[in-house]
């Protein structure tokens, strides 16, 4: 070794087999093209930092199935190869031989199954899980991932909230040696919203969003006035001390804004004259003191600002405000901030299907309150829905789902799906619904976005022993790929487009 000493002391020699030399160093601080690491994930999975990953990724599981045992949850498994579980993405299909013309649907979840076994009386089941979901891929998502899925009769929100909390507890305990302080904050979608423009806030750090619409309202900059005029809203974020942004920098967050669909960012950069902005003419003295005052501005800070719709100011502000917390280093790796966000909306308005669609899923309740709304103003009807966020990443959403067949038919009415196709893709539900269905509810974990978060890793890849790539290719095994014609012919399939 390299320290003199002797690690094996060799009697005899015998070659089991030989080792052509790997296309790239096993060492952890070379940087490797992240496609010739995948194309030979074999030989990548030998690196130190990666096995550390998945030895953690294998406690996370342990800890987590301990943990639901001693609560008596019993863990089953539901079909891979089944029916459409509608979950907001597309569906990955598999042809049936047996049945031509016909396909099974990979789960995008287990929801409907797991609601059914609560109706057999298996009332607290859980399932460490593969699901699939075709969607445009990013750095926290993979076509095929796994959950942490569980569900419980006789419960209400702060019964599956009080449960989980103890299990992530456990999880940082077991994993991390580090100790969660319960209960978790939480918070309603309506005030991360209005605080932090998105629904998975970051609260390592503060950079919060103010309202100023009415302070701008009447003001000369037609910009803003005009917005606000519209229905639309304006909001600014004080990023402390950042005066000293050069113009290439404004320019990156203005076009960072701009991909959320904002039109432009204003800035104000605060100096000992006061406002030095292309915008500071267009302000009265009074409305510069009264925006000052709202925002907190001191000398050396920089006031970005976002006028647009409701939707479009808070998404643009809110994402810029997750940028900036990263370019400012406030995003430490070892400081965990958690938040239950509560209330969501339960349905909203899609504009071009012209229909509401659920924000979380069909089989989520109304809050009891809100009931009445379903009939008078639907789009203002709450859910009993929760999401736990850890540092701006949702690691996990659940409800309270709705046991009565009635309230169930109501919804998919709301949701413009008819009798006839609600029967068609979920009739087996409708009728378990009516055979006496407990109150229930439950959860999902994304088990790898909280295993990246553990591990510190910037990368879903970085936790998954054969990940895909972000246009969901496996590059060492080549999937996916064509297939022979007799296959397809056995499946009863033609091709409308040759693959490339
Ligand atoms: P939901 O769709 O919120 O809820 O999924 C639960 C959690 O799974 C993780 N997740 C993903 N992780 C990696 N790649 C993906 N493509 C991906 N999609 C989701 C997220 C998310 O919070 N049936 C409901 C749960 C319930 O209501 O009980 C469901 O699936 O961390
Ligand atoms: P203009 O008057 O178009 O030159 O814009 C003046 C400043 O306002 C520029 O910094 C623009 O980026 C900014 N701006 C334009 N539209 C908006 C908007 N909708 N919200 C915030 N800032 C904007």
């Amino acid at each position: 070794m390299v320290t003199g000493e002797v690690e094996v002391e060799v009697r005899e020699l015998k070659i089991l087999n030989t080792a052509k030399t790997p296309p790239f160093m096993l060492d952890d601080y070379v940087d490797v093209a992240e496609n010739i690491r995948l194309k030979h994930r074999y030989l990548d999975l030998r690196r130190p930092a990666i096995q550390a990953n998945l030895m953690l990724r294998h406690r996370v599981a342990r800890t987590v199935r301990t943990y639901l045992d001693k609560q008596g949850f019993l863990e089953i498994e539901t079909p891979v190869l089944t029916k459409s579980t509608p979950e907001g993405a597309r569906d990955y299909l598999v042809p049936s031989r047996v049945n031509p013309g016909t396909f099974y649907a990979l789960p995008q979840s287990p929801q409907l199954f797991k609601q059914l076994l609560m109706i057999s009386g298996y009332d607290r089941y859980c399932q460490i899980v593969k699901c699939f979901r075709d969607e445009d891929l990013r750095a926290d998502r993979q076509p095929e991932f796994t959950q942490i899925d569980c569900e419980m009769s006789f419960v209400n929100r702060d019964d599956v909230i009080a449960i989980m909390e103890g299990m992530i507890a456990e999880v940082f305990r077991d994993a991390l040696g580090v100790d969660v302080s319960l209960p978790m904050a939480r918070m309603t979608y309506a005030e991360a919203l209005d605080r932090f423009g998105v629904d998975n806030p970051d609260l390592r750090f503060d950079l919060e969003l103010v309202e100023i619409s009415d302070v701008v309202k009447s003001s000369g900059f037609k910009v803003f006035a005009d917005v606000v005029k519209g229905g639309g809203i304006v909001k600014a974020l004080n990023a402390k001390g950042c005066a000293s942004f050069s113009r290439k920098e404004i320019d990156d967050l203005t076009d960072f804004v701009k991909i959320y669909g904002a039109k432009g960012l204003a800035y104000v950069k605060m100096t000992d004259e006061g406002w030095q902005s292309p915008i500071a003419k267009f302000f009265t003295e009074s409305e510069l003191a009264t925006l000052n005052t709202v925002l907190g501005a001191e000398v050396g800070d920089l006031l970005l600002f976002v006028a647009d719709t409701y939707r479009v100011t808070n998404e643009s502000l809110g994402r810029l405000r997750g940028h900036l917390g990263h370019k400012l280093g406030l995003t430490s790796k070892t400081d965990f901030k958690f938040v239950w966000i509560t209330d969501f909306p339960l349905l909203e308005w899609d504009g071009e299907a012209r229909r509401h669609v659920a924000v979380h899923h069909p089989f989520t309740a109304p809050m009891d309150e809100d009931i009445a709304l379903l009939d008078s103003d639907p789009g203002k009807a709450r859910a009993k829905a929760y999401d736990l966020v850890l540092n701006g990443s949702e690691i996990g959403g659940g409800s309270i789902r709705i046991h009565d067949q009635a309230v169930q038919s109501k919804m998919f009415d709301l949701m413009g799906i008819g009798f006839d196709e609600a029967r068609e893709k979920f009739g087996f539900l409708l009728d378990a619904l009516e055979f006496g269905a407990p109150p229930h509810g439950g959860i999902a974990f994304g088990l790898d976005r909280l295993v990246m978060i553990l591990t510190g890793s910037d990368s879903i890849r970085d936790v998954i022993a054969f990940p895909k790539t972000q246009k969901a290719t496996c590059l060492m095994s080549e999937a996916p790929n064509v297939v022979d014609e007799k296959q397809l012919r056995e499946l009863s399939i033609r091709l409308a487009t040759r693959p490339k």
